[in-house]
């Protein structure tokens, strides 16, 4: 059963803006105090604790969600290839999220969301109970340095939150380019009896990540692992 969430930012109003024109976007903005508002793209405010989203409501078909999506190259070419699934992208840096948003209106991709917020809180959070069919982390920041490891979106715990978001048979899908990086995810991730090692997704040129695409053409090796919830 999904937890019931409250409106945070009027379900009407989200609607709205992936159509409205840029004055009323940034009356908008400025009224949620806001610094800019763009299509496609949902702002969360530090103070917000829950999310609303039309896809999150009870009953509505599970949703795709890739944590991190720079320039949003991968989730803007799945969400053309499947219309009918909705897929959220969590992403906190302004200048990417302008990308995200070009390329979603560009390509009239009603059925992606980007979200700015800290993509810790939002899964452990802000997301309901059981609505995530897929989640996608693609060369995460790896906080290299040991004392900053603390930083990494994936710790252990972040088990915990999948088995809490995932529908069952909910998949992680991974890739980087930081071998202890992923050596510590893939160990969380075997060490849980919750989780079967599945194939992992190896994507075509067109669904490969602006990192994934630097790494290759240097020749660095990819690191990539999948997980399915039973
Ligand atoms: C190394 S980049 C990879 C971007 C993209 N996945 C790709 O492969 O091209 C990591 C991305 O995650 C975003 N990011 C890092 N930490 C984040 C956090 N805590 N919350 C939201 N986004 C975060 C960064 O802004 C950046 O765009």
């Amino acid at each position: 059963m999904r937890s019931k969430i409250d409106a945070v930012s009027g379900k009407r109003n989200f609607h709205a803006r992936q159509f409205l024109p840029g004055f009323l976007l940034r009356f908008y903005a400025k009224i949620r105090g806001m610094n800019e508002i763009l299509p496609h793209v949902l702002e969360l405010k530090e103070d917000d604790r829950t999310f609303e989203h039309p896809a999150l409501a009870a009953g509505g078909a599970p949703i795709e969600l890739e944590i991190g999506c720079g320039n949003g190259r991968f989730i803007a070419a799945r969400a053309a290839k499947n219309p009918d699934q909705t897929y959220l992208a969590v992403e906190r840096m302004m200048e990417r999220l302008r990308k995200c948003s070009r390329k979603a209106q560009q390509g009239a991709l009603h059925n992606l969301t980007f979200v700015r917020v800290e993509a810790g809180r939002f899964v452990r959070e802000l997301l309901p109970d059981h609505c995530v069919k897929a989640m996608y982390l693609f060369f995460p920041d790896p906080w290299p340095k040991r004392r900053h490891h603390k930083n990494r979106f994936f710790q252990r715990e972040m088990c915990d939150t999948l088995c809490r978001i995932f529908v069952p048979k909910g998949i992680m899908y991974i890739s980087t380019d930081h071998e202890d990086y992923f050596k510590e995810m893939y160990k969380y991730l075997t060490e849980d009896p919750r989780f079967d090692e599945i194939a992992p997704l190896i994507r075509e040129e067109d669904e490969q990540t602006d990192f994934e695409r630097l790494f290759l053409s240097k020749g660095d090796p990819i690191y990539h692992c999948a997980f399915q919830l039973r």
